[in-house]
This record gives C-alpha cells, sequence and structure tokens, in this order.
C-alpha cells in the first residue's frame, strides 16, 4: 500500500504556495546510518523529505523555488551506476526520479555545490531545518557564505533563513483521506499481530517470543516495527520504554505489549496488556478496568473543538479518583490533581500526535493555549498505572503495570479508534485467549 505520486505533487503545491516568490526551500534526505562496523540500520528515509519528495533512496536534496521558470520541484540524487547497483541496490537516478517522482528537473548529486548555489542566488528567504544533519549543515553555510561572496557582483544574499519545519508540520499535523487510509491499514496489521501474541501467549514462554510473532504480522504484511516492540512481562511492564524483551513470562503475571508497525512511513503505536495465563487476577483485573476507564473517558473527550488536553485532563480525573478509592492515594481529588500527585503511578502524558513519526510533528500549544483538535488529527491515547514493588502500597498491587493505548482519528463528528480491532474489554480478551 503507497500514497499516489498525485499526494507528493499536490504537497509540494501546496509548499510552493505558501512560501511564495522570493523564498526557496531546502531538504536533505536521511544518511545511511552504520550499525557496527561495515553493517548499517534498515534505511528510514527523513519523514519531512519523504512527505515532500516520495524519494526514498539516500544522497539526496530536493529543493523548492517557487515561480522559477525551468521549473520549480528540483532534486539532486545519485546517478545511475550499474556497478554500484549490482553491490547496493537499484538507483532511479536524475532520469528516473524525474519519470517517477514527478520534479520538475533532477541533477545528479555530485553536482549539488555548485548548482545549490545558482539555484539560491537572488532568493530573499531561505526555508531549511539546522540542526538535524550536522553534514549538510555544514553545505548550507558553504552555500550561504558562497552567496555572500556573489554581493559583490550584485546580487544580494538572502536576508532571512526561516525554519521550513513551521509552515511543514502544520501541513503534517492534518491527514488526508489517503493518509488516512494507509494509518488506518498500519493499526489494521499492528491490531492483527498483538490479536496472535495474546493467542499465542502462556506461561513458560519468553518476551521475546510474543516480540516474534509482533515482528512477524508486521513484516509478512509488508510492513516493518514503527519502533523497537516493548514486551514487558511482570515488573517489566513497570519500566516505561522497556526493550529487552528477554524474561520468561511468569504464570500469574500480566504482560504489557507496545508495538506498532509502519506502512509507507505511516505509524501505528498500540498497547495493551492481558494475563499471561489468560486470566486476570481481582488485582489485575481492578488496575486494569481502572486504565480502561480512564481512556475510555479520554476517547470521548477526543472530537473536534475541543482542547489538546481535554483527553489527558479526562484521564487523570478518572485515574485519581480511582486511585483514591483503591486507597492508593489518600487526600481530596481536585488537591490530588493539583499537586500531581498521581504521578507516583501515572506519570506520563495520555498521548501524543501520530503519523509519519511515531510522536509525530506539529504544535501541542499555540499562544499559550492548548491547541483545539481537528478533523484528520491522529493522536494516540495511553493512559496507564504502574506500581512497581514499593513502601506505602499493599502488597497485592506491586508489580502491576497496565497501559492500553489506542491510535484515534478526529473526525467531523467525534472521532474513530483506528486501533479498534485488537479487544481491550478484559472479558473480550479473556475469551479470545481461552479460544
Ligand atoms: N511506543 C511509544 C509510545 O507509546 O509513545
Ligand atoms: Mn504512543
Ligand atoms: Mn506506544
Amino acid at each position: 500500500m503507497k500514497l499516489p505520486l498525485s499526494e507528493f505533487v499536490r504537497r509540494r503545491r501546496r509548499l510552493l504556495r505558501l512560501m511564495g516568490r522570493g523564498a526557496a526551500a531546502v531538504l536533505p534526505a536521511a544518511p545511511p546510518r552504520i550499525r557496527n562496523r561495515d553493517a548499517e540500520y534498515p534505511y528510514r528515509q527523513d519523514s519531512d523529505f519523504y512527505y515532500l519528495s516520495g524519494f526514498p533512496e539516500p544522497e539526496a536534496v530536493l529543493v523548492l523555488i517557487p515561480g522559477r521558470r525551468a521549473g520549480q520541484t528540483v532534486l539532486f540524487c545519485r546517478e545511475r551506476d550499474p556497478a554500484r547497483e549490482i553491490w547496493h541496490g537499484r538507483r532511479a537516478g536524475p532520469e528516473g526520479a524525474v519519470r517517477d517522482y514527478g520534479v520538475d528537473e533532477a541533477w545528479p548529486i555530485s553536482e549539488l555545490d555548485a548548482t545549490l548555489v545558482e539555484l539560491l542566488a537572488g532568493k530573499e528567504r531561505i526555508f531549511y531545518n539546522f540542526g538535524l544533519n550536522a553534514e549538510f549543515d555544514a553545505c548550507m553555510i558553504t552555500c550561504l557564505n558562497r552567496l555572500r561572496a556573489k554581493g559583490r557582483s550584485g546580487i544580494a544574499p538572502p536576508r532571512e533563513f526561516v525554519a521550513l519545519e513551521r509552515p511543514l508540520h502544520a501541513m503534517r499535523l492534518l491527514k488526508s483521506p489517503a493518509e488516512i487510509r494507509l494509518m488506518r491499514h498500519a493499526a489494521r496489521v499492528a491490531a492483527a499481530a498483538h490479536v496472535d501474541a495474546m493467542r499465542m501467549c502462556r506461561p513458560g514462554l519468553c518476551e521475546y517470543e510474543l516480540e516474534a510473532a509482533l515482528l512477524h504480522g508486521f513484516r509478512a504484511a509488508g510492513s516493518q516495527p514503527s519502533y523497537n516492540p516493548i514486551v514487558g512481562g511482570g515488573a517489566n511492564a513497570c519500566i516505561l520504554h522497556y526493550t529487552e524483551n528477554n524474561s520468561p513470562l511468569n504464570n500469574g503475571e500480566m504482560v504489557l505489549i507496545d508495538a506498532g508497525c509502519e506502512v509507507d512511513h505511516y505509524a501505528s503505536d498500540i498497547t495493551r496488556t492481558f494475563p499471561v495465563n489468560g486470566v486476570y487476577s481481582p488485582a489485575q483485573r481492578t488496575i486494569y478496568e481502572l486504565v480502561l476507564a480512564a481512556q475510555e473517558a479520554a476517547i470521548a473527550k477526543c472530537r473536534p473543538g475541543n482542547s489538546w488536553n481535554a483527553p489527558h485532563d479526562a484521564a487523570v480525573r478518572v485515574l485519581t479518583r480511582g486511585l483514591v478509592q483503591l486507597k492508593l492515594l489518600r487526600g481530596e481529588v481536585r488537591e490530588l490533581i493539583k499537586k500531581e500527585s498521581y504521578k507516583r503511578f501515572y506519570m506520563h502524558r495520555t498521548g501524543h500526535w501520530l503519523g509519519m513519526d511515531v510522536h509525530d510533528v506539529g504544535d501541542y500549544k499555540s499562544g499559550g493555549s492548548w491547541c483545539r483538535l481537528e478533523p484528520g488529527m491522529v493522536l494516540t491515547v495511553e493512559p496507564g498505572l504502574y506500581i512497581p514493588e514499593q513502601k506505602g502500597v499493599a502488597r497485592k498491587w506491586w508489580n502491576i503495570g497496565v497501559r492500553i493505548e489506542d491510535d484515534v482519528l478526529i473526525t467531523r463528528s467525534g472521532c474513530e479508534v483506528l486501533s479498534r480491532h485488537v479487544p481491550k474489554d478484559p472479558d473480550a480478551i479473556e475469551a479470545l485467549m481461552a479460544r
């Protein structure tokens, strides 16, 4: 499943319009990253670069120049090279870039230094994100100094460098129908993998065996993990970013799985917590149902016009009230919320934007107040409670860690839970695991 070329063309046109004449934008592809010695991490294109280009290769630079007669979109990329392609894989080459990616012009990356100066000469505003790619920052600074040197021939250097992320991330925050279809699919694939992991779980397996089921589900559908899966049994569920995934899964404990996949650079991000042996103990069920109630209250706040923070506030209210009822916190609910006492057991926020990046781009506040939810935004809703062994807490709660995370699209009438295909009702989970 992939986005059509027309989607990328539309995005470039939109940004060109927003930038206006006298401007240019420059975006480098992500560099390949070494894992150890000659082995690289799987290549992942930079999200901003991909959002505008759809181009999957490293060693490429996209330049957008509103109003340029010879072509407003220019891509620099690697040339075709049969000898290298035998070793390292196919390349589009400049010709293929124009043919398959719809840019107006494409040049060999080896010509970047000379040609970029020509493309940027006389531009007043350069849209670029400094600080993300040190090597390319240096290239931009060299280019700037060459532009300054042109001052003597009457071509003024740029007056402003503008953060490209301002307009671009505002665009990425609102998902188009085609993006939503991809994200629905990414959520479906991840949900099916979670269901597989629930089905196969039993005491005596190791965390990595459930991880293997997740990875199999992702890869068998042509996707890949959108982040390192978390599979934490028992006390490991209380470690928020636990990724060792190498402990046995014990009878009587729960396991927390936080795993999602990426389809054509769009992520899902799902968490479920279930009993290793298929049946929640009374204490586990109590905490689980409290987190579920908080999650449902938060999802009920996911509607257009509501503040970004409304789901979090709703979750905190339900959790704090519940913690008082269970005598895990003592005091008056309003006061405990004000003092953030719930942070002892709920130390993270209730969600984040979701999109090409798992923690996606987009503002959370604007002008000092929380942003309003709008149709087309996608966020996670992921309250949790984490109760490691500690003084002042009854032993029956020790080492219970629960998080329930769904991916939620804001729609015109409310919201759509994209990750709804993996059960979260405790009876439904028990029924699934009993089969
Ligand atoms: N899996 C990362 C997160 O839930 O934010
Ligand atoms: Mn998340
Ligand atoms: Mn997650």
